[in-house]
């Protein structure tokens, strides 16, 4: 299945695996005779949701599937306009790149404001109370670590994450729609006063006093963030599905795919702090991220490699439906 995979709760039933596995065979074939476009793909999201809970075999088979096939995946819109791969200068002079549909949906600006129109919530690989045991462990809440989440969509657990204590958070996504539905989430008690989306000036920079609690919400790129955060501004990021998205806007060709993930990477050597974590969880570019993250080695220092990881209290990182990674900023 060409899916990036919500979190599920494993659970083995050979009937269910078998009933599954014929229900996705179909509807792959079913989508690849029609092109049935919206509707139909988050319908079978909603399912492949559903057998992701019953089955965590399946889901690790997704998550082995090519870049190649996650490239080509479904979800093609075909009302969409076709746009060809295009290329913008960010005011950093950096060349951000787009891909045309029919390469990839998930590198797509516009797919994911259509898709935040449509859907309310939705949460890649795993929620919060997956992801807890593993994130205090690196960035305890005690500290009041300033937080960032990168590319926030419309992943409502979040709001756990800061009911738990991490107060001093930030979050953006390129995709306007997300930003819209993250604002709803929170909530107007939870959101930073002067937090204005649409508000990305250079001003932003200098309205959050550094002790000042609240979730600041912004529409912005993670290849060029020049524009809104200062150097060395955060403690943790917490990334999910972003980085591999990011990836997944080089397009077919990899080695431009590499350089958006790298501007992307860069930007995180720059406003995270020395000593700060980054703590990224990705399945389908997962080796892609890693690899970026060691280019430059007298930067960052591998904490978490995406390989199995066991908390101290027994948490396993396998509730996790993708790999976990971390390094600390040196
Ligand atoms: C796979 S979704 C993950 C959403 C959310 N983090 C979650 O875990 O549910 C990828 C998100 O990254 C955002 N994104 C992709 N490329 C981006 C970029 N260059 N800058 C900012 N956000 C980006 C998309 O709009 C989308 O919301």
């Amino acid at each position: 299945m060409n899916k990036l995979w919500k979190h599920s709760s494993f659970s083995s039933s050979t009937d269910d695996h078998q009933w599954c596995t014929i229900s996705i065979f179909i509807i792959s074939i079913l989508l690849f005779l029609s092109d049935v476009g919206n509707a139909f793909h988050f319908v079978l999201r909603e399912k492949t949701q559903f057998c992701c809970t019953n089955h965590r075999k399946m889901t690790a088979k997704t998550n082995n599937n090519s870049y190649d096939s996650i490239m080509n995946g479904r979800g093609r819109r075909q009302q969409q306009r076709i746009v060809s791969t295009s290329i913008s200068a960010s005011s950093s002079g950096n060349n951000l790149v787009e891909p045309d549909e029919n390469t990839s949906n998930y590198g797509r600006k516009e797919y994911w404001n259509e898709a935040y129109k449509e859907e309310e919530e939705f949460s890649w690989y795993s929620g919060w109370s997956d992801i807890e045991p593993f994130f205090t462990e690196l960035v305890p809440v005690e500290s009041k670590p300033r937080v960032l989440l990168p590319g926030i969509g419309n992943d409502s657990t979040m709001v756990e994450m800061y009911d738990y204590g991490y107060t001093r958070m930030k979050a953006f996504d390129y995709a306007s729609e997300g930003i819209e539905c993250a604002k709803r989430f929170f909530g107007p008690q939870r959101l930073f006063i002067d937090s204005d989306s649409r508000s990305n000036t250079p001003i932003e920079k200098k309205t959050r006093k550094d002790d000042e609690e609240g979730v600041d919400l912004r529409v912005a790129d993670a290849r060029d963030l020049s524009l809104l955060y200062e150097d060395n501004s955060f403690d943790a990021v917490l990334e999910k599905g972003t980085l591999d998205a990011v990836f997944l806007s080089g397009g077919k060709d990899k080695k431009v795919a590499g350089e958006q993930l790298q501007m992307a990477v860069s930007e995180l050597a720059r406003i995270v702090r020395t000593g700060g974590i980054v703590v990224s969880i990705a399945a389908p570019c997962a080796d892609a991220v890693h690899a970026a993250f060691f280019v430059e080695p007298q930067t960052w220092k591998t904490i978490r490699d995406g390989n199995f990881y066991m908390t101290e209290e027994g948490y396993t990182s396998n509730n996790v439906d993708a790999k976990i990674f971390a390094w600390e900023r040196l």
